[in-house]
C-alpha cells in the first residue's frame, strides 16, 4: 500500500488547520454574533464553549485522524462498522459548503481588482461603484447584469484551490497556508490599526465591549455561543480529522488543539475589534448611533464595508488590503473543505488523488458556476441556514453521542492523545465531550426545529 502522504512540519499542520478555522466566520460571523448576544458579557458563554467543547472536540478530532490515519469514513468506520456514514455525512456538508463559498471568494476577488482600479484621486466614486452594484445584485435576487464578470474570478478561484490541492498533502496545502495565513495576519493587522485610530472608533469599541450582564442567563445567547464555536473551529465537517489523519506518529495532539482553538479565538477577538472600530467610524461620519449602522454577513462586507472604505482616506489601498484578506481567509478554508471529500473518494474508489481531484473538485466546480448564474443572495442564505442546522447541529450531535455513548471510545482516546502529548487529558475532557456537548447541541437541534416551524 501506498504510505500515506504526510506534513512537513508541525508548523505545517498547525498552519493548514489555522487556515481552515480562520475564515469569513471570524470577519463576518463573529462580531455580529457577539454584539446580538450580550456585547462583553457574550465572551462569558464564548470562552465557556471554547473550553468545554471547541478544544475538547478539535482534540477528539485530532487523535480520531492520527489514530486511524484516514479520511473521515473511514476512521469513523474503524471506530465501528456502523458509523462510515456518519463521515460521509459530514463530507456531503462540506461538499455543499464547497459549491457556494468560492463564490463569496469570488466576489472578494472581484471587489479587490475593484479597489485597485480605484486610485486615490478618484475616491469619492467608490461608494458609486460598490453600492451601485450591491444593490443591483440584491434588487435582482442574482447576480444581475454582474454574471458575467463574477464568473471569471469563480474560475480563477477554483483554479488556485485546485492547483494547490494537486500538489498533494505536503506541497500544496501546506504551502499554501504557509502563504496565505502569515500574508492574512499582517494585513488584517493593518486594517485593524487603522480602523481603530479612525474618528468614532472608540465609539464602535463600547458598543462592541458594553457587557448585557441579564444576556448570560439567556439560553439563547449559549447556543449562539456553542455554534460560533463550531462554526468558526471547522469541528464536524470532517475537516480536521482528515488534516489529522496526515500527522506523523509523534506529534503533540492536545497541545496542537490548544493552538489551534486559541489562535482562531485570537483572529475573532482581532476581527471584532477592526470591524467594530471601523462601524464606529462609519456610525460618526453619518451622524448615525453605532447600533443603526451594526450587520455581518454578506452584506457587512460587500455593502457596510466598501461605504467605510470609500470614506477613509487612501480607500484604495484599504479597498485592496480589506477585500484581499477576504479572499485569503476563504481560500485556505475552501482547499480544507474540499479536502474532505477528496481524500474519501479517493480511499474509498481506491483511485489516484488526480482522479479523485477531478471528479470531486469538478462536480463541485460546476455546480458553483451554475450557482453563480442561477442564485444569489437568497440561494447563500437557505444554504447556509442548512448548514448550520444540519451541518453543525445534527451532525456535532451524532458524532459526540455515537462515541461516547455508543463506541464507548472516549477512554480509548484520551489514553491514545496522552501518550503523545504534553497536557494530559483529564475527566473534564470526558465530560465535556459525553455530557456538556451532546446536551448543549440537542438543546440546539430542538431550538432550530422550533424556528423552522414558526
Ligand atoms: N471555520 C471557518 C470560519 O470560521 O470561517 C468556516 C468553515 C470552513 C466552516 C469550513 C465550515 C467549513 F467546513
Ligand atoms: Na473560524
Amino acid at each position: 500500500m501506498e504510505k500515506r502522504s504526510q506534513w512537513g512540519s508541525r508548523l505545517g499542520f498547525l498552519l493548514a488547520a489555522m487556515g481552515s478555522a480562520i475564515g469569513l466566520g471570524n470577519i463576518w460571523r463573529f462580531p455580529a454574533t457577539a454584539y446580538e448576544n450580550g456585547g462583553g458579557a457574550f465572551f462569558l458563554p464564548y470562552l465557556f464553549a471554547l473550553l468545554t467543547a471547541g478544544i475538547p472536540l478539535l482534540i477528539m478530532e485530532y487523535t480520531i485522524g492520527h489514530k486511524f490515519r484516514g479520511s473521515a469514513p473511514r476512521s469513523y468506520g474503524k471506530i465501528s462498522k456502523g458509523m462510515e456514514w456518519l463521515g460521509w455525512w459530514q463530507i456531503a456538508v462540506s461538499f455543499i459548503i464547497s459549491t457556494y463559498y468560492p463564490i463569496i471568494i469570488a466576489w472578494a476577488f472581484m471587489y479587490t481588482y475593484f479597489s485597485f482600479g480605484q486610485s486615490w484621486e478618484k475616491a469619492d466614486s467608490a461608494t458609486t461603484f460598490f453600492v451601485t452594484d450591491y444593490l443591483q445584485l440584491a434588487d435582482a435576487g442574482t447576480f444581475g447584469s454582474i454574471v458575467p464578470s463574477i464568473l471569471i474570478p469563480l474560475i480563477l478561484v477554483w483554479a488556485i484551490v485546485l492547483f494547490f490541492l494537486g500538489r498533494g498533502i505536503k506541497k500544496g496545502i501546506e504551502v499554501a497556508n504557509k502563504i496565505f495565513i502569515p500574508a492574512l495576519l499582517v494585513i488584517f493587522l493593518i486594517i485593524v490599526v487603522r480602523a481603530v485610530t479612525l474618528p468614532g472608533a472608540f465609539d464602535g469599541l463600547d458598543a462592541f465591549f458594553k457587557p448585557d450582564w441579564s444576556s448570560i442567563f439567556d439560553g439563547k445567547v449559549w447556543v449562539a455561543a456553542y455554534g460560533q464555536i463550531f462554526f468558526s473551529l471547522s469541528i464536524a465537517f470532517a475537516i480536521m480529522i482528515t488534516y489529522a489523519s496526515y500527522l506523523p506518529k509523534k506529534s503533540d495532539i492536545t497541545n496542537n488543539a490548544f493552538i489551534t482553538g486559541f489562535a482562531n479565538s485570537s483572529f475573532e477577538l482581532l476581527a471584532g475589534i477592526g470591524v467594530f472600530a471601523a462601524l464606529g467610524f462609519m456610525a460618526n461620519q453619518t451622524d448615525q448611533a453605532v447600533s443603526d449602522v451594526v450587520s455581518g454577513g454578506v452584506g457587512l462586507a460587500f455593502m457596510v464595508f466598501p461605504e467605510i472604505i470609500s470614506q477613509m482616506p487612501l480607500p484604495g489601498l484599504f479597498g485592496v488590503l480589506f477585500f484581499l484578506s477576504l479572499v485569503l481567509a476563504g481560500l485556505s478554508s475552501m482547499i480544507s473543505i474540499s479536502e474532505t471529500y477528496i481524500a474519501g473518494v479517493q480511499e474509498k474508489f481506491n483511485i489516484s488523488r488526480g482522479k479523485s481531484i477531478t471528479y470531486g473538485g469538478g462536480l463541485a466546480a460546476i455546480i458553483s458556476l451554475f450557482f453563480a448564474n442561477q442564485g444569489g443572495l437568497n440561494l447563500l442564505d437557505t444554504v447556509d441556514h442548512f448548514v448550520n442546522n444540519y451541518g453543525v447541529a445534527l451532525s456535532g450531535l451524532f458524532e459526540v453521542v455515537a462515541i461516547a455513548w455508543f463506541a464507548k471510545s472516549l477512554k480509548d482516546f484520551q489514553n491514545h492523545a496522552d501518550e503523545i502529548s504534553d497536557i494530559k487529558l483529564g475527566r473534564w475532557w470526558r465530560v465535556s465531550i459525553g455530557i456538556i456537548t451532546p446536551i448543549v447541541l440537542g438543546f440546539m437541534m430542538i431550538q432550530n426545529l422550533r424556528s423552522e416551524i414558526i
